[in-house]
């Protein structure tokens, strides 16, 4: 595997949760894997006043913590940390920015680093204007040197609206070059998710298939049984729709819907992206109340930080058509909610049934053929079909083949973050969103947002925790996917 050319990657956020449980953990996975570049240093900057050994003494005890089970020597762990540096300043006042340019310039010395940065913004979304604004002020956006490079990471949420999106492209852009800047969405980093395209397009017997005319409807899911625990300042002005659906569920039903690229880089494959999403049929204000169903669990309001008359959704379900030559007439199922009774992500693709039903209780009446996509827990991808039950006569039924991820004993499934932090060492955009795909998905979804806010408690149904959320997700005519929790 190609190795990224040294660099250092500037962390603004360091003291946060993200870092301690996402990026620095996968950076070691990659350290103790080989793929980090030969010379690389991680600087982590925020204001609470660590020096470096303190710093690095907190993060040893957050990786030994995150190899769950992994045996590593914990030797490892402080040579990889050797390469971790920390600088506490205020990342939002310009003026102190000359401490970040001095502690860049000592280490590309001392570790002998071209001018190749990667800046990580895994701070609160108020930052994502005013550290590049301040990277802009102090000139720290910019490389003199022919071969060093400048990119930026943005963490989710990337805006709360197309308008509040747009804003913040436009200021990115005005800083950095569009190919400089890689929007992240963890769930592009799974590796199931990824299989998707290399399930459609390495593989001659499905895509025939794959469209309207043998495709009855499409469900994609992402279902938790966790609440907002202490998320609630945050979640309380998202709700499910900006936390899981305008970014995960519409990168996934994108791989799921999109043309096959002409050939597999990061442009291309992001060029049918954005076509499937300006695809998808708008709203009318009828069909919101008929095709979106919005819930939250009882206990939302109590929660820390929510406010006691909340109606954010903790609960969606959706109903939606993409208007193209493939897809015409068949119905997308988006479900995602909180406390709900099962941890699950999948995508499952219901095909139609045969023309004419030849066999007695054929598969209930129903297609016998489905593709279940697993993307977590327990990875898989399974299809279903009808066969003959020994014996007289012939009764059909469904059985499954299935293929496990864990089956493929050797291989090492590696976190989303690790893939994606590579990734963009490596300068390879293809698993980040495009500017354009996601002010189309904004678009999509912010007349929702604007309806529910008009309606306020009208039409928000309560749910118990741990059950399938609100009844009236019935409404959106789907017999048999109610939720992908109660079909099993
Ligand atoms: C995050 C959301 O982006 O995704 C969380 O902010 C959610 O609310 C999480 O819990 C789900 O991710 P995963 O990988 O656990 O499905």
């Amino acid at each position: 595997m190609k190795k990224a050319d040294n660099q250092l990657l500037v962390i603004f956020g360091a003291s946060g949760d993200l870092t301690s449980r996402k990026l620095l953990p996968s950076l070691f996975e990659l350290y103790v894997r080989g793929l980090l570049p030969d010379r690389f240093c991680i600087l982590g900057a925020a204001r609470t006043a660590y020096g470096d050994e303190e710093f690095c003494a907190e993060q040893h005890t957050h990786i030994l913590e995150a190899q769950k089970g992994k045996t590593y020597d914990e030797g490892l762990i402080d040579d990889f940390l050797e390469n971790v540096y920390y600088l506490a300043f205020d990342s939002t006042n310009a003026d102190e920015y000359y401490k970040l340019r001095e502690r860049i310039e000592f280490l590309q010395e001392k570790h002998d680093l071209p001018d190749k940065i990667i800046y990580y913004l895994a701070t609160p979304p108020v930052m994502y204007e005013i550290v590049p604004q301040c990277l802009l002020e102090s000139g720290l956006n910019k490389t003199e040197s022919p071969d060093g490079f400048r990119r930026i990471i943005v963490e989710k949420p990337f805006g709360t609206s197309l308008e509040s999106a747009r804003q913040l492209n436009d200021h990115l852009r005005h800083i950095f070059h569009e190919e400089e800047i890689y929007r992240i969405d963890h769930y592009l980093g799974k590796e199931t998710v990824q299989n998707i395209l290399v399930l459609r397009f390495s593989n001659g017997i499905f895509e025939p298939l794959w469209n309207h005319n043998y495709i009855d409807s499409i469900e994609i899911s992402a279902t938790e049984t966790l609440g907002v625990e202490n998320r609630g300042k945050y979640y309380d002005g998202a709700g499910a729709m900006r936390d899981m659906i305008q970014n995960h569920l519409m990168q996934l039903m994108s791989f799921i819907a999109m043309e096959s690229p002409s050939i597999f880089e990061p442009e291309p494959i992001r060029d049918e992206i954005v076509k499937v999403f300006r695809s998808i049929r708008p709203y009318t204000v009828l069909d919101m109340d008929k095709m979106v169903v919005r819930g939250q669990y009882i206990g939302y309001r109590e929660e820390k930080n929510v406010a006691p008359d909340s109606n954010t959704e903790t609960y969606v379900a959706m109903k939606f058509f993409i208007d193209n030559w493939r897809w015409s007439g068949v119905p997308f199922y988006f479900y995602t909610g909180k406390k709900l009774p099962e941890k699950s992500s999948e995508v499952v693709i219901h095909f139609k049934s045969t023309p004419h039903q030849l066999f007695v209780g054929q598969c209930s009446g129903g297609s016998c053929n489905k593709l279940t996509i697993r993307i977590q827990p327990n990875e898989s991808i399974s299809l279903k079909f009808g066969l003959k039950m020994p014996g007289a006569g012939f009764e059909v039924k469904q059985v499954s083949m299935d293929f496990r991820y864990d089956s493929l004993s050797k291989s090492y499934l590696p976190d989303a973050y690790e893939r994606l932090l590579l990734d963009a060492m490596l300068g390879d955009s293809t698993l980040y969103a495009r500017s354009d795909a996601l002010e189309a998905s904004w678009k999509f979804i912010d007349p929702i947002l604007l309806h529910w806010k008009e309606e306020g408690s009208k039409n928000l149904f309560f749910y118990e925790p741990g059950e399938d959320g609100p009844e009236e997700t019935v409404i959106l005519g789907a017999e048999k996917k109610v939720c992908a929790c109660q079909r099993r």
